[in-house]
């Protein structure tokens, strides 16, 4: 008889902190994957963490075992998220924690990779896109293999704040932000709608420049206001991430602006960055290559100089 079970997810969590945790949370809680391991490097924190979502597993909608455990529990992970290292401080940016998170990457990357895991990684510590790269180059993995979330949040964000302007389900708003997660991305205005009208061609009275303007402004500095009141940010990015999980492990095919490995798209190589990129089973099926304006490329290939410069010293 043909084993009829269900292929058993297992995501290996390494960092269970605040963005680690509202991950793990929001795992348990969409029922994403029947097994989930923690790892952080204050032991007592992932088997803390475990015994408390183990608690709520009865209300979850589907059963998945979740522990604290060690790197040799990657070797047969389908995917191994990445949110351990260093946070923002108030006014830091994310291209400044480069060089410790570097470092402790380094060492993460290593012990996975000596477990044997084959499988996926999906990164989300800052700054991301570097970070991805470093786990690419120490890994060597494919490149389809290596995700960042990019700026899944980011487009997120703007989709919220266009939702809320139109009073419009953000499911019906198709907008994407591009670029560095962080103080150099751009919004896509040439390729956003509302319901089924595109941006650019509505009248000036629904949505004039400036408000336009203000709105990409309070997306791209998000992270600084939530950071000035509550000390991090965490529910956004958890969900973001349970969001590239599910598109991985159910083989979705969907779109998503994750960081993602350039080999001429965009006429850049050799950088990890936020474009729109196919996701799958395997990982990145492909990078979607928009066709930008003058605007848009200029941005664009500004913030792939600006990773470039950050990136130097670190690679
Ligand atoms: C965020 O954008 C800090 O990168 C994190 O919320």
């Amino acid at each position: 008889m043909e084993n009829r079970n269900k292929k058993v997810n297992r995501v290996v969590l390494i960092g269970t902190g605040a963005v680690g945790c509202s991950y793990a949370y929001s795992m348990i809680n969409q029922g994403v994957a029947e097994e989930l391991v923690l790892i952080d490097v204050n032991e007592a924190k992932s088997e803390g963490e475990a015994m408390d979502l183990n608690h709520g597993i009865p209300f979850a909608p589907s059963p998945i075992n979740v522990w604290s455990g060690s790197y040799q529990d990657c070797e047969t992970a389908d995917l191994v998220v990445i949110t351990a290292g260093l946070a923002q401080k108030p006014g830091e940016t994310r291209l400044q924690l480069v060089e410790k998170n570097t470092k402790i990457f380094k060492e993460i990357v290593k012990n996975i990779m000596a477990s044997g895991f084959d499988g996926i990684f999906l990164v989300a510590t800052n700054p991301v896109d570097i970070l991805t790269y470093v786990t690419w180059k120490e890994s060597g993995l494919p490149k389809e293999r290596v995700i960042g979330s990019g700026t899944v949040l980011d487009s997120a964000r703007l989709r919220f704040a266009l939702g809320q302007h139109f009073n419009m389900d953000t499911r019906n708003v198709h907008a994407y932000i591009i670029g560095e997660h962080g103080d150099t991305e751009l919004p896509v205005w040439s390729r956003a709608s509302v319901g089924v009208e595109r941006l650019e061609e509505l009248p000036a009275e629904k949505l004039n420049k400036e408000c336009l303007e203000n709105i990409f402004v309070n997306v791209r500095d998000a992270a600084y206001h939530i950071i000035e009141r509550k000390g991090a940010t965490y529910y956004g990015i958890g969900m973001s991430l349970v969001r590239i999980t599910k598109a991985i492990l159910n083989n979705e095919n969907c779109i998503l602006t994750v960081s993602s490995y350039l080999d001429g798209q965009y006429g850049q190589q050799d950088v990890f960055i936020g474009v729109p990129a196919v996701i799958n089973r395997g990982g990145i099926r492909e990078v979607i290559e928009i066709d930008l304006n003058e605007k848009e490329k200029q941005q664009f290939n500004h913030s792939v100089t600006v990773l470039k410069e950050t990136m130097k010293p670190v690679i």
